[in-house]
C-alpha cells in the first residue's frame, strides 16, 4: 500500500501558536527569501525579520559566508523559526539543490544587506556561492536594499552596477544617507528596518493609483484660547495616515496635511504639519489646484475664539469665570468641493448616533460624491473601524476591520470611483 508522502515543512506558511495563520496580518501568506551579505548593517537584519514574521510573512534565510562574520545564523534562525542555509552543498534540501528549491516558493527574494561585491556580483551574473547562485536561479522578484560606505556607493562602478540591476527590474531599496559606522557621513548608510519593511510592504501592492495626486487632511485641529491653552478633539489621526500609507503603497504621489498628532509619517509620503482649522485650510486650497483625489479625514474644529489672548489668561481675583466668543472655521471640504474644478472629493463622518441620516444629510450638504461613516460609537485612537459608504446610488456597509487594513480597501473603492484623467464636477 502506498503510503502519502509528508507534507515538506520547510515551506509551510508559519503558524501562529494555536496553529493558525492570521489572514489578516498585512503579509499573511508571503513567503520571502532574505538573503544577508557581509556587512555592519546585518544587525538591522535582526529586527526586520521580527517585524516581517510580526506581519505573517514566512522567512527563509540565506547567508553568505561574509554575513555570518556579522550576525550568527542561530541568532538568524531563532528570529525566523525556521533553518538557516548558507552553503550551496547543504545536504538538508531533499534533493540537494538548495539554490532551486529555496527560491521556488518564495513570492520575492530580498538581499539585505546588499554589499559592494554582492551587488556588483549580480550585476554580472556571476554565482559563486549559495545567494548568489539563488538570484540567477529565481523565478520571482528580486529586492535589493544597498549598504555600505559612501565612497564605495559614489564608486563609477557601483552606480553602473545598480543602473544594470535597476535595467533588468530588479527593485533597489533606498540608501539612506546619514552617519556610516565607518564614522563617515553620506549616501550609503542601509534603510532602518522599519523603512525597508514598509518598501517591501508597498512593493507587494498593486499600484492602482500610479500617477495620481491624493491630499489627505488627517487628526485634529487645535484652536488656541491663549499661549498656552486651546480646544482640540480626541481625534488620534490613525485613520488618516492609515490611508495615506495605504495611497502611497498604491503608488500615489501623497501630500498629507495633518493636525497636531504623536503618528510616524507613513513611508512615501509628503507630511506637512498644522495646528490650526484656518492653517489646514490655507494648506489644502494651496494644494488643491494639483490634486486628483481629496480625502478629508481630519476632525476640523468647527469654531475659534474670534480673539486669542496674547498672554496667559489668569485667574481673576473675584472668581469671574473667562467667557468667549466663538467665529466659524472654514469648511474645507465643502469649499475643495465648491472649487471651479474639484478633485474627487472623500469626506468622513463620525456621529454619536443615527449615521444613515447625518451621513447622506452630510455628503449632500458638503456636495461629495462619497462620504464615509463611522458605524457604532465613536471609533477614535482604536485600531479598528466599522465604516458605511454614502453615495448618491445607495450606501455600502464594510465589514470591521483593522485601520491599516481597512484603509486598504477603502483606497481600492476610491480608486475604482475616481475618474481618471481630470477632475470632475460632484
Ligand atoms: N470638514 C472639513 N472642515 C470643517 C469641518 C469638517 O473639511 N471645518 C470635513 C471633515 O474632515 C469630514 C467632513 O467634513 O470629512 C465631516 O466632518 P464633520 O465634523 O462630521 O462635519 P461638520 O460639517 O463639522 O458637521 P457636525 O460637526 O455638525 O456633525
Amino acid at each position: 500500500m502506498l503510503s502519502t508522502p509528508a507534507p515538506d515543512r520547510r515551506f509551510q506558511t508559519k503558524t501562529s501558536p494555536e496553529g493558525k495563520v492570521d489572514q489578516t496580518a498585512e503579509l499573511a501568506g508571503k513567503h520571502l527569501l532574505l538573503g544577508l551579505t557581509g556587512g555592519i548593517a546585518c544587525y538591522k537584519i535582526a529586527e526586520l525579520t521580527r517585524l516581517l514574521t510580526k506581519a505573517g510573512a514566512t522567512v527563509q534565510i540565506a547567508m553568505t559566508e561574509a554575513a555570518t562574520q556579522f550576525i550568527t545564523p542561530v541568532t538568524m534562525q531563532a528570529l525566523s523559526g525556521r533553518p538557516v542555509y548558507t552553503s550551496q552543498w547543504d545536504a538538508r534540501v531533499p534533493n540537494n539543490m538548495p539554490h532551486i528549491d529555496l527560491s521556488r516558493e518564495a513570492d520575492a527574494i530580498v538581499i539585505a544587506p546588499a554589499s559592494t561585491d554582492f551587488i556588483a556580483k549580480l550585476a554580472h551574473g556571476l554565482c559563486d556561492d549559495l545567494l548568489s547562485t539563488l538570484c540567477i536561479a529565481r523565478d520571482c522578484p528580486l529586492l535589493v536594499v544597498p549598504a555600505m560606505n559612501r565612497q564605495m556607493w559614489q564608486n563609477a562602478a557601483t552606480q553602473r552596477n545598480v543602473a544594470t540591476l535597476r535595467g533588468d527590474g530588479v527593485e533597489v531599496l533606498g540608501p539612506d544617507s546619514g552617519p556610516q559606522a565607518c564614522g563617515e557621513i553620506g549616501d550609503g548608510r542601509m534603510l532602518e528596518p522599519t523603512a525597508t519593511f514598509e518598501a517591501i510592504c508597498a512593493f507587494f501592492q498593486p499600484k492602482i493609483l500610479r500617477g495620481r495626486r491624493v491630499l489627505i487632511t488627517a487628526g485634529p485641529t487645535f484652536e488656541p484660547l491663549d499661549p498656552v491653552r486651546g480646544i482640540t478633539n480626541r481625534s488620534s489621526g490613525k485613520m488618516g495616515f492609515s490611508l495615506a500609507r495605504a495611497a502611497a503603497q498604491a503608488g500615489a504621489d501623497v501630500h498629507l496635511v495633518a493636525g497636531p498628532v504623536a503618528l510616524e509619517t507613513p513611508w512615501g509620503v509628503y507630511r506637512e504639519d498644522v495646528q490650526t482649522a484656518q492653517q489646514m485650510y490655507d494648506a489644502v486650497m494651496h494644494a488643491s489646484p494639483d490634486t486628483d483625489i481629496f480625502i478629508a479625514v481630519a476632525a476640523v474644529a468647527d469654531w475659534r475664539v474670534d480673539h486669542v489672548s496674547e498672554h496667559k489668561i489668569k485667574k481673576s481675583a473675584d472668581e469671574k469665570l473667562p467667557t468667549f466668543s466663538f467665529v466659524e472655521n472654514p469648511d474645507i471640504l465643502a469649499a475643495v468641493a465648491k472649487l471651479p474644478n474639484p478633485p474627487y472629493c472623500v469626506g468622513f463622518a463620525a456621529e454619536s448616533g443615527d449615521l444613515d441620516l447625518h451621513g447622506e444629510e452630510k455628503r449632500v450638504r458638503k456636495n461629495v460624491p462619497l462620504l464615509i461613516g463611522n458605524l457604532g460609537p465613536l471609533t477614535f485612537g482604536l485600531d479598528d473601524n466599522e465604516v458605511v459608504l454614502f453615495e448618491a446610488s445607495g450606501k455600502t456597509c464594510l465589514p470591521r476591520a483593522d485601520k491599516k487594513l481597512l484603509a486598504r480597501t477603502l483606497i481600492g473603492e476610491i480608486a475604482k470611483r475616481a475618474p481618471r484623467g481630470g477632475s470632475i464636477l460632484s
